[in-house]
């Protein structure tokens, strides 16, 4: 067991770093080491997750792992022996918002000195957050980054038995372990991570340097994951990467994303969707296999931060405005009911109005269902941090306001296109506000409540579109 009094702490320098090094495949069965094996006993963990579906399917192996150990879920911080924030690193609001979480919760610290605060996620692979939280909340004794989430019961013991604080980040370009265990958090639509990291390096994104290097998964690894989802009752699953285009690349064995899209379909699992594509290197053969099955949504998200070329330029994107409408009109030739939503970074460093009419102009041309609009977030170590700025935060704002309020129009838009209709919508189970009404997505991820009778969480059944909302649908169960 690690000596619980060094800390590897996080190293900007080494995150930046991409070597030759090759990717180990951990394949043995994991197993508690001795001594943790009851640390869980009789306690409870409380987990909240911030962020992207990565860091969502992160957490279910933490549960797992929690789980393995003995402790019990519970949703409120008060109530547990461990509170774990897993945290994201995207923008500074995020951020934000755990560190003043975390300060806020202290006070249970002084009423119960036992509990562990941990936080682990993309937060603690920075540096600066580090020594920000050994400084300034040491209430926080539990720390551990993306690469360390396997060594969690070792550090729980550090911190539980031998009363350590335990902090743990590898900076290292990262390796691949399978067999962790997981609690999954629905039961009948899993995410299927395909790929880790990220090597695209775009000049803002500090996601590059919290999650190591572009590392695919074997597609026989990968294929028997769906295949025993599909077997316990999962009728969907979501394929995750940063890029799910540069899927295999590394493998050098001729895998792409386009080969292991193909062969998920034909595991006959009913619903597979896929994220985040890149819209650099998005094939012509991948177009082809999404069009040809049926059991492949006809929903892409597609990013594209900026409808400036000059802009996407400096952005390290790899394509032009140009470029990335040819793309669109590519999909939508092929695949006319495709659904496409976006994400979109407003005031990125210097970012002129003529620029900014130009992404404007873009959510005209693509109309999309969906966009995640953001204003830019300086990153510390990540090539636009260092830019000079000359766009005020109040024009940012204004510009992010104009640009959701395009956004709105054309999601209303595209909403109101579906009444009268009838689409197939897999049940989550009842709406969050009321519980005569079910809740569940379409094909083309519109989230739709809607009335009926025997209706079960899991299944897939015909709703008739009654009404439209700026975001949802609503609807009644066709019998
Ligand atoms: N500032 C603002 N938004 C960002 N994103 C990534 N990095 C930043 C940043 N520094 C956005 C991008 C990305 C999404 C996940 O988050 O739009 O696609
Ligand atoms: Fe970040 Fe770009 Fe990688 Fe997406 S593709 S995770 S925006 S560096």
């Amino acid at each position: 067991m690690a000596d619980p009094k060094k800390y590897i702490l996080p190293s900007l320098k080494e995150a930046q770093k991409r070597t030759q090094r090759q990717v180990v495949i951990e394949r043995a069965l994991f197993e508690l080491p001795e001594e943790t094996r009851n640390l869980g006993q009789g306690k409870k963990y409380y987990l909240r997750t911030y962020g992207c579906q990565a860091n969502e399917r992160d957490s279910e192996t933490i549960s797992g792992i929690l789980e393995a150990m003995g402790f019990l879920r519970v949703d409120v911080p008060e109530n547990a022996d461990l509170i774990l924030f897993n945290t994201c690193a995207v923008r500074k609001n995020a951020e934000d918002k755990v560190l003043g979480e975390i300060g806020h919760l202290k006070g249970i610290k002084k009423k119960n000195p036992d509990v562990v605060f941990g936080l682990c996620g993309c937060m603690a692979q920075e540096e600066s957050i580090v020594h920000e939280l050994m400084r300034a909340y040491r209430h926080v004794e539990l720390i551990f980054g993306t690469h360390n989430i396997h060594h969690l019961p070792a550090l729980l013991h550090n911190v539980m038995v031998k009363k350590q604080k335990s902090i743990e980040v590898f900076s290292k370009e990262g390796d691949i372990i399978e067999n962790l265990p997981a609690k999954r958090n629905m039961k009948h639509k899993a995410w299927v991570n395909i790929m880790y990291g990220c090597d695209k390096f775009c000049t803002y994104c500090i996601v590059p340097y919290t999650r190591g290097k572009e590392r695919s998964r074997t597609m026989d690894d990968i294929l028997k994951e769906v295949i025993e989802l599909k077997e316990s009752g999962v009728k969907e699953v979501t394929l995750l990467g940063q890029n799910v285009n540069a899927y295999g690349k590394d493998l050098k064995d001729g895998s792409s994303f386009a080969e292991l899209l193909r062969q998920v379909a034909l595991t006959g699992i009913e619903r597979i969707r896929f994220m985040t594509s890149h819209p650099w290197d998005f094939t012509d053969e991948m177009i082809d296999v999404i069009a040809s099955y049926d059991n492949i949504m006809k929903y892409i998200h597609l990013p594209v931060q900026s409808g400036s070329t000059d802009v996407l330029k400096i952005m390290g994107r790899r394509y032009t405005r140009e470029q990335y409408k040819e793309l669109f009109d590519k999909i939508t030739a092929r695949i006319p009911e495709c659904a496409f939503s976006a994400d979109i970074i407003v005031g990125f460093p210097n970012e002129t109005e003529e620029q900014f009419m130009e992404t404007m102009e873009m959510v005209d041309y693509c109309k999309y269902d969906n966009v995640y609009s953001f204003i830019y977030s300086p990153r510390e170590g990540t090539p636009a941090a260092k830019m000079e700025d000359n766009v005020p935060l109040e024009v940012k704002q204004q510009r992010l306001y104009a640009l959701q309020d395009k956004i709105n129009g054309y999601c209303n838009m595209n909403n109101q296109k579906w009444v009268g209709k009838t689409v197939k919508v897999l049940v989550d189970g009842t709406s969050r506000k009321n519980d005569q009404v079910y809740s569940g997505y379409t094909e083309h991820n519109k989230l739709v409540n809607f009335t009926g009778e025997n209706v079960q969480p899991g299944e897939i059944i015909d709703v008739k579109i009654t009404e439209h909302r700026s975001w949802t649908l609503r609807g009644e169960k066709v019998n």
